[in-house]
């Protein structure tokens, strides 16, 4: 009989009923050190007093309003975004699917708006995630996400990963756009390194394609940046947020330049939830802390201890793990074990971690998790492997 709960996800047999900053208390009262965070959402930790309080003060006051009318909580974030970004306008969703959504419409009705509708075509990358919509999976392109689920959205471009040839060759008169993340979550903890990040900009400026990052993960502080293409010293023209932006609460966003955005007039688009009074006001509790230099420099830290650490356990234990990649706090390790093998010993070493594609273990925590976490994190890691080993 099917459970009463879709049965799409493989759950660890696990459930959390409490989270006090980087830890998670299991119903039978174990504590779980968390460097998954929600897969890279709970970028203030669990239960933090100032998203708690930005989001039980607003939901005294009011929890819902349409679009129909101005949300002032929706404009003081997107002020808040456009301050401490490239950006000069937001759109709010309430996830990264939905952004990646946004993100293809804007694309293709700038094309349209310019007089070149041709031009709808969008080049993406392999081992990339951009969510599980009908765009999302046709972007993505992979055999796992889109098996059963045609016909699929058509427009998209697939191209290895970083292959500058491939991607020279594939810039047609139909190809509008380019749609990168700059650091692959799911595909396995890739960076594509700065220069050729900057590479991809100065191509798009030359072709006049549109540079679409989708930062869903990478973003909001992950990468010791507030967004990851600051380490390129690039601007994209349109930008996919979620995740860390809402700390735990539903809140996506899309973010563009006024030129990218040019062809977006009233009716274009909408969205019921998007942008509530509730998502915005927690969102807006997150920027405080996460858009401050200081509590940036504190991750760039933080980063560079753990990451000296996994270092010492990826020589500790040679059979089980090959190498330490990733940037800021969203690290991978690269397993010559099974990745799944290793998340399950960690979840004995009462540890949790998130599997990724390429055999990688993604390592996600908090963004202020502190020094003794992390330094409780490594022996738990150390035990986890140990076990393995064993
Ligand atoms: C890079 C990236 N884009 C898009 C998404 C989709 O976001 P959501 O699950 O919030 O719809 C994800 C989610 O993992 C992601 O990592």
């Amino acid at each position: 009989m099917i459970p009463s709960v879709l049965p799409t996800y493989n759950r660890a047999p696990l459930s959390f009923v409490k989270g006090e900053g980087s830890w998670l208390i299991e119903a039978d009262g174990r504590r779980f050190l968390d460097l998954g965070a929600g897969i890279a959402v709970n970028a203030l930790g669990h239960a933090h007093p100032d998203l708690v309080k930005a989001l039980t003060d607003q939901a005294q006051k009011v929890w819902h309003v349409s679009n129909l009318y101005h949300i002032p909580q929706q404009q003081k974030l997107a002020d808040q975004l456009v301050e401490h970004t490239f950006a000069d306008t937001v759109f709010f969703t309430n996830s990264g699917t939905e952004a990646c959504e946004l993100a293809v419409k804007m694309a293709r009705k700038y094309w349209y708006e310019k007089g070149q509708p041709e031009k709808t075509d969008i080049i993406t990358f392999e081992g990339s995630f951009h969510g599980r919509s009908s765009a999302g999976i046709a972007a993505a392109g992979s055999e796992k996400m889109v098996k059963g689920f045609g016909p699929l959205l058509p427009g998209f471009v697939h191209l290895p990963w970083n292959d500058k040839a491939a991607l020279e060759a594939a810039i047609t008169p139909t190809v509008g756009a380019i749609l990168i993340e700059p650091v692959q979550g799911e595909g396995g903890i890739r960076p594509l390194p700065d220069a050729d990040l900057k590479a991809l900009r100065a191509l798009c400026d030359e072709k006049g394609l549109l540079l679409i990052l989708d930062e869903v993960q990478c973003g909001m502080g992950r990468t010791g940046k507030l967004f990851a293409h600051e380490w390129a010293g690039i601007t994209p023209d349109i930008m996919m947020v979620a995740k860390g932006i809402g700390g735990g609460f539903p809140l996506g966003a899309v973010l563009a330049t006024e030129e990218a955005a040019f062809g977006m007039t009233a009716g274009t688009h909408g969205s019921t939830y998007g942008g509530n009074p509730l998502g915005c006001a927690v969102g807006s509790a997150v920027m405080d802390h996460v858009a401050n230099p200081d509590f940036l420099g504190s991750v760039r830290a933080r980063s560079g201890h753990l990451r000296q650490a996994l270092e010492g356990l990826v020589a500790a234990h040679p059979t089980i793990f090959e190498e330490v990649r990733g940037s800021g706090l969203m690290l991978g390790l690269k397993c010559k074990a099974s990745n799944l093998d290793v998340v399950k010993a960690g979840y004995d070493a009462q540890v949790i971690t998130v599997p990724a594609g390429d055999n990688v273990v993604r390592l996600l925590p908090p963004l202020n998790i502190t020094e003794d976490d992390i330094a409780e994190a490594i022996a738990r890691l150390d035990a986890a492997a140990t076990k393995l080993e064993g």
